[in-house]
């Protein structure tokens, strides 16, 4: 049933929209696998930037990417999303991915949060091209609470849908918390 997972459709909507050799953004590294995916997009000749406030999410990503031969397609930048305008020029991506909440398999205290993920996701809409897209998969309940979810839904709702569209998804007929995958295209 891969096809119900959040990651999976978030994977094949970026897929479907991709730009070969283009410029790619995964702003929440963990471990890797969103990274990987961008590389194979990206290929040699396109561009990806990867950022984390871990070590240990460098660390995960590199090994991945070196087990696929991929480890020079990509920056690996351990700083916060909401810094990725001191590494990426306004119009210039084609795609943006954020994965928030916590590392797995890490400390669950170490996460995204509501005030630096609206900040990111507003830097990272002026970082993206027109026709580019950003792609968010929102988590909520548990160790992550609900306030995040909260406040990027709030804030997306308020974009202008002269410049973008808004597309949230939701997984209807699933109890506890489910994942919220959202996907916005800059026209
Ligand atoms: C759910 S994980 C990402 C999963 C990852 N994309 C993958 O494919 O495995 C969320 C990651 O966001 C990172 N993070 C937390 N705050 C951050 C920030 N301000 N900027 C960048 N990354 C951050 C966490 O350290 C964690 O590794």
């Amino acid at each position: 049933m891969k096809q119900s997972q959040i990651t999976y459709w978030c994977h094949e909507i970026i897929r479907s929209q991709a730009v070969k050799e283009g410029f790619y953004i995964d702003a929440t590294m963990g471990n890797g696998n969103d990274t990987l995916m961008l590389c194979d997009l990206a290929g040699a000749g396109g561009k990806v930037l990867a950022f984390d406030i871990q070590e240990e999410a460098i660390t995960r990503t590199k090994e991945l990417l070196d087990q696929h031969g991929m480890l020079d397609y990509a920056e690996l930048i351990l700083d916060g999303h909401e810094h990725m305008d001191r590494y990426a020029e306004l119009q210039s991506a084609d795609v943006i991915c954020f994965n928030f909440g916590y590392l797995p398999g890490g400390d669950h205290q170490i996460a995204t949060s509501a005030s630096t993920s609206v900040e990111a996701i507003k830097k990272g809409l002026g970082i993206l091209k027109s026709g580019g897209m950003m792609s968010l998969c929102i988590y909520s309940g548990g160790d992550t609470g609900f306030k995040e979810k909260e406040r990027i839904l709030e804030f997306i709702k308020e974009l202008s849908p002269q410049e973008y569209t808004v597309i949230v998804n939701e997984y209807y007929n699933r109890g506890n918390c489910p994942p919220v995958p959202v996907f916005i295209f800059k026209r």
